[in-house]
């Protein structure tokens, strides 16, 4: 059953500052892009979005899936297809970065799509599966975590438990 790690009242706080300092950088810069990738990042991004005070947001859905089946992804990364955003910033959000390999295939298609700047937050960072291939680092982490399988917030397991409002480990 899964065990809570981080309990939603931390989640929410943890997002709001987020959000804010999501604000601050991007202030002044003509309207930037929320491309939340489906679907682990649902919870986050509805939550991050409305925490970030900025008029002309505009906010963008891909599905982006790491082939794989259970705790165990292969490594081979499916992207639909990113809208054109020439010149202008992008912010890649998505619920966890463990090995990086999602969230470096998107920086590329980001940048094949003509954005002039590309930032990335995540809610989670799982430093110690970094695979050499993947995105070293994100610009904004929620939370650090250890090398634990995590659900609930938005994350899965094999569908089940995206819905829990605190994140779990699974046990
Ligand atoms: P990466 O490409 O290995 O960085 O993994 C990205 C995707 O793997 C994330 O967007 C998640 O969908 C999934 N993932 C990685 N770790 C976990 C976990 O602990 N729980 C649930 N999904 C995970
Ligand atoms: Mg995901």
């Amino acid at each position: 059953m899964p065990r809570p790690l981080i309990r939603a009242h931390r989640i929410r706080s943890r997002v709001h500052q987020l959000g804010r300092a999501l604000a601050r950088d991007l202030a002044g810069t003509p309207s930037p892009l929320m491309l939340a990738l489906l679907d682990g990042s649902v919870c986050f991004v509805a939550d991050l979005a409305r925490a970030t005070p900025l008029p002309d947001l505009r906010l963008h859905f891909v599905r982006a899936s790491s082939y794989g089946a259970g705790t165990v992804s292969s490594g081979s990364v499916a992207l639909e297809t990113l809208p054109r955003c020439d010149g202008r910033t992008m912010v890649v959000v998505d619920d966890i970065l463990d090995t990086g390999r999602t969230l470096a295939a998107v920086v590329a298609a980001a940048r094949a799509a003509g954005a002039a700047a590309v930032r990335t937050c995540v809610l989670l960072d799982k430093p110690s599966r970094r695979d050499p291939t993947g995105l070293a680092s994100a610009d904004q982490v929620g939370f650090t975590i250890p090398d634990v399988f995590v659900v609930g917030y938005g994350l899965d397991h094999d569908g089940r438990y995206r819905h829990l409002p605190d994140v779990c480990v699974m046990e």
